[in-house]
C-alpha cells in the first residue's frame, strides 16, 4: 500500500476506506471485512455517520492488528467547543473499542453565517485536538471543510492542522484550486470526500469515454483523478466487487489529455453543501 507522509512524520495509506451513508451494522461491519481483506489499510468514519460501533467490530473482526490499521473519526458540529470535544472524543473511542485514534478531524468548520464568534469556537474545538494529540491520544489531527480563511487562525497556534478533507471529484477542480492551493503551500495533505460524486459521476460521457480508453471503469478513473491531483481518496462502497476495483488504481496513469479534459468538467456534479452556508 502507498503512503502519502503528513507534516508531522506520520505515514498515511494513500487511499483509504470511506464510510459515509453506510448504515451501522452488518453492513459496516462485513464493508470493513471485506476491505481489510482486499488489501484497505485506512478507514474513515465519523461521529455524524453513526456507524462507528460497526466500524470498530469490522475491524476487530478481519483479524488484523489495531497498529496495522490507520482509521480517522471527525468531532460532529454540535459539539464544537473545548470540553465537549474532549468529550466527544471519549465517545468515539468507546464506540469504537479502540485506545486512540490515527487521525481526528473537526468535520466542518463553525462559519460566519452563523456564528458571531466563528473563528474563536474553531479555536476552541481546535485546542482540545491539539492537547488530545500532544496527550498522544490521536497520531495525527486536521480538519475537514475548511477554506482557506476558515484554517488562517488555526496556522497560528502551535500545532498545525495535518489534514484537511473536503470533497473532492470531477467537476469539483475550480471550486477547490484556492484550497487545494493553500493546503500545498503549509503542507497539509488533502483528502477527497466522495470521489464519485456519491455515484453522480458514473454517467458522464466523457468520463465514460476515458474509462473505455484506459480500459478501467469510471469510478477507477475519478479515483486515479484525484489521486494525480495529489488528493488521497475515500471511495465508500459496500458492494465486495466495487471496494475490491476502488483499490485497483495504482498500475495504471491519466495522461495529461485525458487529466485535462476531466479537469474541464467544471461545475459538475457537486453536493451544494458550501462550509460557508450550510444549516449543519
Ligand atoms: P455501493 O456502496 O452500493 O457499492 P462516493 O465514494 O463518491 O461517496 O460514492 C459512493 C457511491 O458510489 C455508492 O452509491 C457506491 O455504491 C457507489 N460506488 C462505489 N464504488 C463504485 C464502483 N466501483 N462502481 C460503481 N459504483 C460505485
Amino acid at each position: 500500500m502507498q503512503t502519502m507522509k503528513l507534516n508531522n512524520g506520520i505515514l498515511i495509506p494513500a487511499i483509504g476506506y470511506g464510510t459515509w451513508q453506510t448504515p451501522d451494522g452488518d453492513a459496516v461491519t462485513n464493508g470493513i471485512k471485506a476491505a481489510v481483506d482486499y488489501g484497505y489499510r485506512h478507514v474513515d468514519t465519523a461521529a455524524a455517520y453513526e456507524n462507528e460501533e460497526g466500524v470498530g467490530k469490522g475491524i476487530l473482526e478481519s483479524g488484523i492488528a489495531r497498529e496495522e490499521l490507520f482509521v480517522t473519526s471527525k468531532v460532529w458540529n454540535s459539539e464544537r467547543g473545548y470540553d465537549t470535544t474532549l468529550a466527544a472524543f471519549e465517545k468515539s473511542l468507546k464506540r469504537l473499542k479502540f485506545d486512540y485514534l490515527d487521525l481526528y478531524l473537526i468535520h466542518w468548520p463553525a462559519s460566519a453565517s452563523r456564528f458571531e464568534n466563528w473563528e474563536q469556537i474553531n479555536l476552541d474545538t481546535w485546542r482540545a485536538m491539539t492537547e488530545l494529540y500532544k496527550a498522544g491520544k490521536i497520531k495525527a489531527i486536521g480538519v475537514s471543510n475548511f477554506k482557506p480563511h476558515h484554517l488562517k487562525a488555526l496556522m497560528e497556534t502551535e500545532v498545525k492542522p495535518m489534514v484537511n478533507q473536503i470533497e473532492f471529484h470531477p467537476g469539483m477542480l475550480e471550486l477547490q484550486q484556492e484550497t487545494l492551493d493553500y493546503c500545498k503551500e503549509n503542507d497539509i495533505i488533502v483528502e477527497g470526500w466522495s470521489p464519485l460524486g456519491t455515484g453522480r459521476m458514473l454517467n458522464n460521457p466523457v468520463l465514460i469515454e476515458i474509462a473505455e480508453k484506459v480500459n478501467r471503469s469510471v469510478a477507477q478513473v475519478c479515483i486515479r483523478w484525484c489521486i494525480q491531483h495529489g488528493v488521497l481518496p475515500l471511495p465508500k462502497s459496500i458492494t465486495p466487487t466495487r471496494i475490491k476495483q476502488n483499490l485497483q488504481v495504482f498500475d495504471f496513469e491519466l495522461d495529461e489529455d485525458d487529466m485535462g479534459r476531466i479537469d474541464a468538467l467544471d461545475n459538475f456534479g457537486y453536493s451544494g453543501s458550501d462550509p460557508d452556508t450550510v444549516r449543519f
